[in-house]
């Protein structure tokens, strides 16, 4: 049995985290100051401790007697980075740094950081390589891509085990339904659900590598554990199939109105995750047909 720290786990992944980890039989702490998180979501069995990971002596002594550190915990909102830059900032590069700060003096083991696949940015090719140069369209992708780096140096300078896991898209029970970074699915079923046509930015063409929330729980239980990893590399954890957003409406049936594309998204995103399966023998087990089928069934949304 290990202790470990979850930071952001009252929020969509990191309480699916921590459910999965008391499962497996191991003591949770949850970190999260309820900012886009809900209290309801931490599992009974998890200690909580409301704070902010912007202040390190607020988080600090709750480092003490824990073995590892999901840094699960964000403001990943890509709308709210670009409206309020030093706000996003300072949840997402300095409180990063903070949860790295912590875990090092307190002699964690090792830190599984939440990167991002915004990181790529627009790329000249597909599938999305870990070994290519980023190139982060907007602040959020930017503040994502700084924690990588932080955590590449915290193994480097301090000799604290860190491994960035990069999302693609997570979808699931309790993902996020406001805000705009949402996932398209999420609008859909808002609009869906009150009667509305669906909405698509652009043509529709668009594409999308999206993650169902146990693959992604499944890549961080690996990414703690696995002796492979913990040199600060950066994995894709992804599908490594993507889908269209017009096919993705299709799901939901219905009609559709069209508006512009959004500025600083990528067209298109599909995960290579050769190496994610070489380092961890992690391979995602849902198929995105079945989960979102499951999913809509759940939204009392009878899938198309
Ligand atoms: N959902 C996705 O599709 C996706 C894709 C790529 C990466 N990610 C990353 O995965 C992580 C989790 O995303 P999510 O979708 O579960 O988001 P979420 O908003 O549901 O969860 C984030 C949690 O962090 C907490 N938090 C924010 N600022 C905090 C602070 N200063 N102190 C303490 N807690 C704070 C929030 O209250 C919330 O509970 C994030 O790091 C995000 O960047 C998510």
């Amino acid at each position: 049995m290990a202790t470990y720290l979850v930071t952001g786990g009252a929020g969509f992944i990191g309480s699916h985290l921590a459910k999965r980890l008391i499962a497996d039989g191991h003591r949770v702490r949850i970190i999260d100051n309820l900012s886009t998180g809900r209290r309801e979501r931490v599992p009974e069995a998890a200690e909580f401790i409301q704070a902010d990971f912007t202040k390190l002596h607020e988080i600090k002594p709750h480092f003490a007697g824990v073995d590892g550190v999901f840094h699960v915990g964000a403001l990943p909102r890509i709308p709210f980075s670009i409206e309020h830059p030093i706000e996003a900032a300072q949840a997402n590069i300095f409180g990063t740094l903070n949860v790295l700060v912590a875990a090092r003096d307190a002699g964690v083991k090792r830190v599984v950081y939440s990167a991002s696949s915004s990181a790529y940015g627009a790329q000249p090719e597909l599938p999305l390589r870990p070994d290519m140069p980023v190139n982060p369209l907007n602040p959020y992708a930017l503040h994502k891509q700084v924690g990588e780096v932080f955590c590449r140096h915290f193994s480097f300078f301090y000799g604290l085990e860190t491994v960035s896991l990069r999302y693609f898209n997570v979808y699931g029970s309790g993902m996020a339904d406001e805000g705009a970074y949402v996932t398209v699915i999420s609008v859909f079923k808002n609009q869906k659900l009150a009667g509305q046509p669906l909405t698509i930015h652009g043509d529709g063409g668009q594409t999308r590598d999206l993650t169902h929330v146990s693959d992604v729980v499944d890549a961080n239980v690996r990414a703690m554990t696995s002796p492979n990893v913990g040199k600060g590399e950066v994995l894709n954890v992804g599908s490594g199939e993507r889908h269209s957003i017009n096919k993705i409406a299709g799901f939901f049936g219905g009609p559709v109105t069209r508006q512009d594309a959004r500025k600083g998204e990528a067209r298109d995103s599909l995960a290579d995750i050769s190496l994610t399966k070489e380092l961890l023998g992690w391979e995602p087990r849902i198929r995105f047909d079945e989960g979102l089928r499951s999913l809509l069934k759940e939204w009392g949304i009878e899938p198309m």
